[in-house]
Parts: C-alpha cells; structure tokens; sequence
C-alpha cells in the first residue's frame, strides 16, 4: 500500500530586481516568501539598467509574451538609474508591462500600520485605510503627442490624453468589484471635468451608468484637486478611489504619505485572469541604493498582495501580521523611525512569518 502524499503545486513567479533600491528590497521580499512556507519558484530576470546599458536591450524579444505564457506572476523591484537620463529602459520595461499586457488596474492599497507614522495631528490606525485603483493603459501616459518647430523660439509640444470607453468602464467596475469583495462601502471617482469636459466628460458619463450596478456601495464622485484636500482633512471618508493615470499616479503618493511614505505601499498591476505584475509604489532611489537602508516593506507587502492574489491567502496573512508587528515593535528603518537596517527588517519579518 503506498500512502499518497499531496502534491503542492509551486507558482512560478517571474522576479525582476531591477535598479537602484530595487534588488535589495525584493531580496527581502523572496525571504519572506520562503520563510512564510509560500509555495513558489522564483526566477529571476535582469532587465534593467545594467543589461541595457551593456547590451542595449530593456525588453528581450518576445520578453512580455514569455512572462504571460510562462509565469504565474511577476514580481519587480523599481527601474531609474541616473546613466540614462531619459529613463527609456524604464519606461520600456514598466510601462512596456503594464500597457501590452493590458494590466488595466494598478491597485495600492495605503492603510496605517501605526499611528506615529502618520503626518496628520491625532490621526489613529482606523483614518488611513484606502485603496487607490488608477487606470494603468491610457490617459496621459499613452505617448500620444509630438513637438513642432522643436528646440526653436516657437516650439510646441502636446501630449494626448487618450480616454476610451472600454478603458474607463472596465476600472471603473473594477473598482466596485473589489470593494464589493472586501466589504468596502465607499467608492469615489475622481477626475477634472468641469475643465476636462470631453474625456473625463467620457469618465462623469460612465461613471453615472455604472454606478447604478451597485446600490450597495456609496457612490461619491469628487473633482481630483478637491479629493486632494479631502484625503489630507478627512482621510476615513474614503474607501476606494478610482481615477484616471496620472491623477492615480499623484493621488497615491498623496496616500503613500498618510501612511508614513513610499517606502510602506504595495502595488498591482492586474487584468483579471491574466498573468499580473507586482511592484512596491516606490521607484528605485539611487541615494539609498547600496547601502542596507531602503524600506523593504512596500516588497514585502507587495509579495504577501501577489500571494493573495495567486490564492495563497494564508500566507499573504502570516506576511501582513508580520509586518504589522514589525512596525508596532519599531523592528523597521529609519524613514519609519527604526534602527534597522534593509536586511536586518527582512529578517526579522521573516523569522515572525515562520513561527
Ligand atoms: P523614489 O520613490 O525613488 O524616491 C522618492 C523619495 O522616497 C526619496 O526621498 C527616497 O529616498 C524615498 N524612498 C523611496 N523608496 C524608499 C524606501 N524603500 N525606503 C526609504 N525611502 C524610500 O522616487 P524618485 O526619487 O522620484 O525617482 C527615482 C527613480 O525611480 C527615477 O528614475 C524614477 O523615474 C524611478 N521611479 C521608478 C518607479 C518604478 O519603477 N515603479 C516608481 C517611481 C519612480
Ligand atoms: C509609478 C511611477 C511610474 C509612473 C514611472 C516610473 C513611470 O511613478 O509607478 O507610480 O509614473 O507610473
Ligand atoms: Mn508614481
């Protein structure tokens, strides 16, 4: 008789360290994973600044259709090295990622971890808990525009900001969908219309159909400088937030600092049953870079938001108590008013995600 063993199944996920703070913090994030039991094979990639300045290649042929066909996930670490100024091998890799793997959805979710790293006067762990969902395929970052008469006295320059129907509606359902399964009662749309009046016109027009879909979650729309302010003076009117790119991409720093900066804020970068890609909201702070001191939260929620997401919610979970302990019992770096160093975090998170 043979006793029959389980067979545990590893997710295969494609790790890319990338530049500056970027490898130091996924390192710490992979040891967590481990040491949390998680079942998964990392891989790792070297796209980044090195391999692109000494090949001149960002993104390998076929780089994207292997990560879709291949993987299970993609977890990165940030892109931004001061050898190349125009950031191209950046913008190929990240915004190369989130475009042509269609990834609509860039979720960061912000929420205090303890109250002293807040900035706002008596602000307690319940103010700080919203999720940012930002359209991640189009608006200002579509690359459409051009210069006229360029590097003359009579220069133009314009960049398109590209709304389409299926771009708004889809993050907008997003949105409530994952409010609707998390039990978050509050959904706020954002944008500019009353100047932006065709494309976040497009953006008041879905919304308002939308919206309809889910009497059960309060609907509220605000203009995007407005919500600005009513996320700094009444951080717990809010839920989810949905808006468009770059206001996404302004409004989650906003929140990244609410919750003691960008060194704690996760991200995803997701299109429901595709293959999706996960990145601390911080970029790749080449002051920092080398010297043990960078935040390794934001990757180490970033990995437990990617087990989540695969499934594997029970270690998701000993990750996040972790972290949480860690920053109670200030076993954190300096920016969040700790001694430790990079390392010396991501062991002690992950020797409390074992036990
Ligand atoms: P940044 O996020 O690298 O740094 C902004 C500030 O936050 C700095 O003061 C930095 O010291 C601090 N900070 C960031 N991460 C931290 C961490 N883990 N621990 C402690 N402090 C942390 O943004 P930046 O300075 O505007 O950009 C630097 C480079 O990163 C640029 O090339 C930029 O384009 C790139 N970038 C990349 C990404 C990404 O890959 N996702 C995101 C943002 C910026
Ligand atoms: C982010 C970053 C990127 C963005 C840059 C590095 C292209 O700031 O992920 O928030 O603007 O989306
Ligand atoms: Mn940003």
């Amino acid at each position: 008789m043979s006793i029959l063993m389980p067979v545990v199944m590893k997710k295969r996920i494609a790790v890319i360290p990338g530049d500056g703070i970027g490898p130091e913090v996924i390192r710490e994030a992979v040891k967590v994973m481990d040491a949390a039991g998680a079942p998964v094979e990392c891989i790792s990639l070297d796209w980044g600044a090195d391999r692109y300045l000494r090949d001149g290649v960002a993104v390998p042929p076929d780089g994207f259709r292997t990560l879709s066909e291949n993987y299970d996930a993609i977890l990165v670490g940030a892109f931004g090295d001061p050898r190349v100024p125009d950031n191209r091998h950046a913008a190929n890799i990240l915004l190369g990622m989130r475009f042509q793997m269609d990834l609509y959805a860039n979720v960061r979710p912000a929420r205090l971890l303890d109250r002293r790293l807040c900035p706002l006067r008596d602000a307690t762990e319940n103010d700080v808990n919203v999720v940012g969902v930002r359209e991640n395929t189009e608006g200002l970052y579509a690359n459409m525009g051009g210069n006229f008469k360029k590097g003359t006295a009579d220069e133009v320059a314009t960049q398109e900001d590209v709304n389409t129907r299926k771009g708004v509606e889809r993050v907008i359902r997003y949105a409530y969908e994952y409010a609707r399964a998390r039990g978050i009662k509050r959904v706020c749309m954002g944008d500019k219309a009353n100047v932006l009046t065709y494309g976040h016109g497009l953006w008041q027009r879905v919304f308002a159909e939308v919206r309809q879909e889910y009497p059960d979650i309060e609907s509220r729309h605000l203009y995007a400088d407005v919500l600005a302010m009513e996320m700094v003076l009444r951080p717990a009117s809010f839920g989810v937030i949905v808006t468009c790119n770059m206001f996404g991409d302004i409004l989650t720093d906003l929140a990244a600092a609410l919750e003691g900066g960008l060194g704690m804020v996760p991200s995803g970068n997701i299109h429901p049953g595709r293959v999706s890609m996960f990145e601390p909201v911080h970029g790749s702070a080449p002051p920092l870079a080398g010297k043990n001191v960078a935040n390794p939260v934001g990757a180490i929620r970033t990995a437990a938001m990617m087990l989540e997401h695969l499934g594997l919610a029970d270690a998701a979970r000993r990750i996040d108590d972790a972290v949480l302990a860690s920053v109670r019992e200030r076993q954190c770096t300096a920016d969040v008013g700790g001694k430790l160093g990079t390392r010396e975090v991501g062991d002690w998170i992950a020797a409390r995600a074992k036990s």
